[in-house]
C-alpha cells in the first residue's frame, strides 16, 4: 500500500467523509450575508472553528478542505490545522484559483491555478495539508459542455493531480457538472460519463497513481429547472451505473459534492447509493452546503452560541455518516 493510498483510506474509511469548508472569501461572504452576518476575517474563523471543534469531527469527518485564508489562521494559540488534526481528521486545501471564461468558448469556464502551483503546494504541505482539491466546472445545455471544455478542464485537472502527488499529497479531482438547466437526468448521465472518462484518460496519460486519488463528482440528477424529476432510487441507479462504467477500479473512493441539493436530499441519495453499491469504491460525502446550511442558519441568530451550533452540525454529520454506510432513515432524521 502506498503512502497516498493510506492517506486516502484514512479520509474515507469507517463511515467518514469530508467537510468542504473551502469557500473562497467571495463565496463565504455571500453565504454569511445571506444570513445577515458581516463577512470579516474574525467571523469567518469563528464559524469554521466552531465546526472544526465539534464532537462529530472524531467519528464522521475524515478530512476538511480549507481555503488559503483558513489554513493560515490560529485560535487560542493553536493553528487551524492543529485543531483539525487533534480530532483525527486530515487537513486538505483548495488549490485552484477559480473558474474563468474559457477562451474559444466564452460561455464556458476553465479552472485556473497551475502557474506557480508546485511552490504553493510545498508551502501548504509545510502548513499541514495532506490532500488538495481542484474543481472543474461544466454547464449543460444543447451544445454544452463542448469538447473544448471537456478536454481543457481534464487536462488541467491531470496536470494539477500530478503536481500534487509529486508533493506527496492526495489530489481530489472534482469535475462538477452543474445542476442548473432544463436537462433530463439522462442527459446528465451522458455528459457526466463523458466528462469523467476524459478526466481519467488525461490522468492516466500523466501517469497518476490512481490508488492515491479521490474522485469528487456530482450525482446524476435532473436539471433544477425541470418539473418532472426521477425518483431517488433512479438517481442512485444512474449514479452507480455512470461511475461503474467511467472510473478505473484502482481508485479507492468517491466523495460526492452536494451541488445545491438540500441537506435531506443529499443524505437520502447518498444512503440509497450505498445501499445499492455494487462497486468496490467507497462512496461517501464531501459536502459543503449540505453539511453546513442548518448550522450556519442557527449560528447566525447568535454567533456566540457555540454549543447550540455544534449540536446542529453534529446531527447533520451523523446523518451523512450513516448515509455513507447505507444505514440512514427518515425516522433517524426526525429523532435527531
Ligand atoms: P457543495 O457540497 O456545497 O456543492 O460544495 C462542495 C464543494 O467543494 C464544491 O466545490
Amino acid at each position: 500500500m502506498t503512502e497516498l493510498n493510506k492517506i486516502s483510506l484514512k479520509i474515507l474509511s469507517d463511515g467518514k467523509g469530508i467537510l468542504a469548508a473551502d469557500e473562497s472569501t467571495g463565496t463565504m461572504t455571500k453565504r454569511l450575508e445571506s444570513v445577515k452576518v458581516p463577512s470579516n476575517e474574525e467571523n469567518r474563523l469563528l464559524f469554521r472553528k466552531t465546526l472544526f471543534s465539534s464532537e462529530s469531527m472524531k467519528n464522521c469527518i475524515g478530512g476538511v478542505i480549507l481555503y488559503d485564508e483558513t489554513i493560515k489562521q490560529s485560535s487560542e494559540s493553536k493553528t487551524i490545522p492543529e485543531i483539525i488534526n487533534a480530532s483525527g481528521a486530515v487537513v486538505g486545501i483548495k488549490v485552484d484559483t477559480g473558474a474563468k471564461t474559457l477562451a474559444g468558448s466564452p460561455e464556458e469556464k476553465i479552472t485556473e491555478g497551475l502557474d506557480g502551483l508546485r511552490e504553493r503546494l510545498k508551502k501548504y504541505y509545510e502548513l499541514g495539508a495532506r490532500f488538495t482539491k481542484w474543481r472543474g466546472v461544466y454547464t449543460i445545455s444543447e451544445n454544452y459542455p463542448s469538447k473544448l471544455s471537456i478536454h481543457s478542464n481534464a487536462h488541467a485537472l491531470a496536470r494539477y493531480a500530478k503536481l500534487v502527488q509529486e508533493c506527496e499529497m492526495v489530489p481530489i479531482v472534482e469535475p462538477e457538472v452543474l445542476m442548473d438547466g432544463k436537462h433530463s437526468a439522462k442527459t446528465c448521465f451522458e455528459k457526466t460519463s463523458e466528462v469523467i472518462k476524459k478526466c481519467f484518460e488525461e490522468l492516466m496519460l500523466h501517469k497518476i497513481d490512481l490508488s492515491g486519488l479521490i474522485l469528487k463528482p456530482n450525482m446524476i440528477l435532473d436539471g433544477t429547472n425541470t418539473t418532472k424529476k426521477i425518483s431517488n432510487e433512479e438517481v442512485a441507479d444512474l449514479t452507480l451505473k455512470c461511475l461503474k462504467e467511467s472510473v478505473p477500479q484502482e481508485v479507492p473512493g468517491i466523495t460526492f459534492l452536494s451541488g445545491g441539493q438540500s441537506e435531506i436530499e443529499a443524505t437520502e441519495n447518498l444512503n440509497l447509493i450505498n445501499k445499492k453499491n455494487n462497486t468496490n469504491f467507497i462512496m461517501t460525502y464531501s459536502y459543503g452546503r449540505a453539511l453546513q446550511q442548518s448550522a450556519l442558519k442557527y449560528w447566525s441568530k447568535d454567533i456566540k452560541n457555540i454549543a447550540g451550533t455544534q449540536k446542529i452540525f453534529d446531527h447533520r454529520a451523523n446523518m451523512c455518516s450513516l448515509a455513507s454506510q447505507g444505514k440512514w432513515s427518515k425516522e433517524l432524521e426526525i429523532q435527531g
